[in-house]
Formats: C-alpha cells, sequence, structure tokens
C-alpha cells in the first residue's frame, strides 16, 4: 500500500483549495453556491497578452525554451522594475517561473537546509509555510494585529529573529489582510535587517498595483539599495494582470541565488510554456491602463464590502489597503448557535456552516494563521458580491 514520503505526509493541503474543493461538490448538487474563497480575478486577460501569445504561436515559438526564460520576458521584466520600482537589474539577476508559487518552491529548494527557520508574519499566505516545510524548514511566525491594521512591528520581527534564521517574508500588500507598509515602516523592517547579515529576505509584492486611497506600492529594496544582495522579490502576472491561468511568475534578486533557483527549475519542468511567456512579455511591455482600471473597481468594491461588513453587528473589519480580499472578525458570535442549532467554536466550523447553510463559500482565517476570522474574496461581479454579504449578514444574525 502507498505512504507518502515523510516530507509530503504531514503538510496539509492549502484551505483555499479545500473550500473550493467543497464548493465545488455541493454546486455539482444543484446547489447555488457563490464562492468568494479563490483569490481569482474576475477579469479577462489583457488583450495585448492575447496577442502575445498568438504570436509566439504564428513565430514557430514551440520548442523547449530557454530554463530562466525567454531573453524577451527577461528584459520586459526587467523594464517592469525600473517603471515601477526604480530597480536596475541585469538579466543575470532575473527568473521566471510557473508562477510566483514556483518561484517560492525554486527559492526554498534551492536555500533551506533541515531546521532553518523561516520567518512568516502572520497571518500570511498558506503556501510560504507549507513550502519551507517540505525542505525541513519551520515557519516561525510574527503576529500582526487588526488593531494595528495588521501591519508588521519592526519590533516584533527582531524578537523573533534567531541564529537559525534563514529567511524573513514579507508579503505587502498582503494575501490576506490587504496590509501595506508605509516608507517609514520599510526603513524600520531594513534596519532590523541590516542588524542580521545571515538573512534572506523574500518580498512577494504580487499585488504590488491593486493599491488603495492613492497609496503607492514601495518595494523593500527601493527603500534599501543596500540590501539588495539579500532581497528575492516574486512578483508576476496572475493578479494584477488577471492572468492566472498563464502561469507567469517572476523574481529579482542575488544572481548566486537566481542561479541555484534556475538549477532547481531545470530539474523540476524546464523553461515555462513559451506562449504564456509572450502573453506575459506583452502584458508587461504595455501600459498599466487596464491593471489602473481593474484596481478602480477594486477599491469601489472595498469600500462597498467593508461598509457592508462592519454594519452587521458582530463583525469587526479593518480596512484593507490593498489587494481583493478582506477579512472581518467574527470573535463576537463565537460559541453561539446558527439558526439550525449547529455550534460554531471556531473559523473553521464558522465557514462549514456559512457554505452548508447559506452555500457561501470563504476561507477559515486560522488557515492563514489567525482566527476567528474569514477571508472574503471581492475579485467577483457585484452582483455576485451583493448576494453574498446578504448571505452572510443572514447567517450572522441568525446566531443566538
Ligand atoms: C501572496 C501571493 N503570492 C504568490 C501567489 C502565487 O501566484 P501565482 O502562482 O498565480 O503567480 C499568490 C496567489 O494566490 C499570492 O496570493
Amino acid at each position: 500500500m502507498f505512504q507518502p514520503a515523510s516530507r509530503i505526509a504531514n503538510i496539509a493541503s492549502p484551505a483555499t483549495i479545500a473550500m473550493a474543493a467543497r464548493a465545488r461538490e455541493l454546486k455539482a448538487e444543484g446547489k447555488d453556491i457563490i464562492s468568494l474563497a479563490l483569490g481569482q480575478p474576475d477579469f479577462a486577460s489583457p488583450p495585448q497578452a492575447l496577442e502575445g501569445a498568438i504570436e509566439e504561436v504564428r513565430a514557430g515559438h514551440t520548442g523547449y525554451p530557454p530554463i530562466p526564460g525567454q531573453k524577451s520576458l527577461l528584459e520586459a521584466v526587467a523594464h517592469k522594475f525600473k517603471r515601477d520600482n526604480e530597480l536596475d537589474v541585469s538579466l543575470s539577476q532575473l527568473m521566471v517561473a510557473n508562477g510566483g508559487k514556483q518561484i517560492i518552491f525554486n527559492a526554498f529548494m534551492a536555500s533551506i537546509e533541515q531546521g532553518d527557520e523561516v520567518i512568516v508574519p502572520s497571518p500570511y499566505w498558506v503556501s510560504y509555510p507549507l513550502i519551507a516545510q517540505m525542505f525541513g524548514g519551520k515557519a516561525v511566525h510574527v503576529p500582526c494585529y487588526e488593531h494595528n491594521n495588521f501591519r508588521l512591528d519592526p519590533a516584533d520581527l527582531a524578537k523573533a529573529i534567531t541564529p537559525k534564521t534563514r529567511w524573513i517574508v514579507l508579503n505587502f500588500p498582503n494575501n490576506p489582510t490587504g496590509a501595506i507598509l508605509e516608507k517609514s515602516d520599510l526603513e524600520a523592517i531594513a534596519e532590523v535587517i541590516r542588524k542580521a547579515p545571515h538573512v534572506l529576505v523574500m518580498s512577494d509584492e504580487i499585488y504590488e498595483h491593486l493599491t488603495f486611497d492613492g497609496k503607492k506600492h514601495l518595494s523593500l529594496a527601493q527603500v534599501a539599495p543596500d540590501l539588495m544582495d539579500r532581497i528575492l522579490i516574486v512578483n508576476g502576472v496572475s493578479k494584477a494582470y488577471a492572468m492566472t491561468g498563464w502561469r507567469v511568475g517572476f523574481a529579482a534578486g542575488p544572481e548566486k541565488l537566481i542561479k541555484a533557483m534556475i538549477k532547481v527549475q531545470g530539474n523540476v519542468s524546464s523553461g515555462i510554456c513559451t506562449l504564456a511567456q509572450g502573453g506575459a512579455c506583452a502584458a508587461l511591455n504595455g501600459n498599466l491602463t487596464e491593471v489602473e482600471a481593474m484596481r478602480n473597481v477594486y477599491e469601489k468594491r472595498r469600500n462597498r464590502a467593508v461598509e457592508f461588513l462592519r454594519a452587521i453587528d458582530g463583525v469587526s473589519c479593518a480596512m484593507p489597503q490593498g489587494a481583493f480580499y478582506a477579512y472581518p472578525g467574527f470573535a463576537a458570535i463565537m460559541n453561539k448557535r446558527t439558526a439550525s442549532g449547529r455550534l460554531v467554536t471556531n473559523d473553521v466550523e464558522l465557514a462549514e456552516a456559512l457554505l452548508e447553510e447559506q452555500h457561501l463559500a470563504t476561507v477559515p482565517g486560522s488557515a492563514f494563521g489567525l482566527g476567528p476570522h474569514l477571508r472574503l474574496s471581492f475579485a467577483a461581479s457585484e452582483q455576485q458580491l451583493s448576494e453574498a454579504y446578504e448571505r452572510l449578514k443572514r447567517f450572522v444574525e441568525s446566531f443566538s
């Protein structure tokens, strides 16, 4: 009988995926399910991306591509870093992979030894601790608090660093909280990192274009160029350009690390699909008009989401300043019963009850390291969102 290898046996499947799978099952049974569980833009990919992919086919670029990425795409990525982050990077500091997720996989596989610590501020995107664990790494969490708008406190970060720390993961704008870091936060964090020269920093900036209230994303490397030889910037076209299915992520980092990551990828998947590379290249070389149009829509939806959630008795909600998720808290209704008599003691039970009773799929906050919260994506149509919020309100108000 098959037994999974020990490195995999104890690794949980991401709760985001589990929740989406249960929602699909109920849908297949004919239930009217609304899913706000996945981080998937509800927009079409930009037309220039489609054209870029078709161009690749027409040009007959259907053979194995170079492992780090096609030169044209690497040049487009370098141009993006200059345009958006004021960073000068050479092509040898860059690589592309099958999504930002594979960039993270490559980086951790290339660098983590058994017992190394990876500092992951919480709440966090589920994949960092899970991937680190695959390579014997141990996630160390630094809580970010709702009352502080989920911003990372540099003093808390400093306290978590030990001689075994290999990586600090920064993800701002944050999934799931939408928190961002201001220049002063980044300067203080850079000071902490300067004092720990053995530590690498993974700065996941995949939501960089999706910021609200007129705030602009700043990259840590921009604020602290002296740390560039220890920062790996993770990014990709999935979120900003609504290109999740194209599977194109990219990274900029120290040459030696990138070289090791390319070695990993060469043995895992080789260079990524040439058509997707053509599409991503065209998207990055185009202007940011479509991205800005989508950002505008997300901001309006963010405003509505927060207004609606805050108006429900028993729900707290910090203001997300980026990305496309709300992260409301439900402490006030824990250990109470739903209308059908189901006792809810934590956010996993809460998400299950919400799905079963109101057919609304969300993700329990404990999957991201902080409950009792739910993550609600607002990357869905206005009509779906209105109906979803009504269902949530009915659900919460039914507790007694
Ligand atoms: C914070 C964060 N980083 C990276 C990714 C990976 O995105 P992809 O692999 O689609 O590029 C995601 C996707 O949900 C994410 O939320």
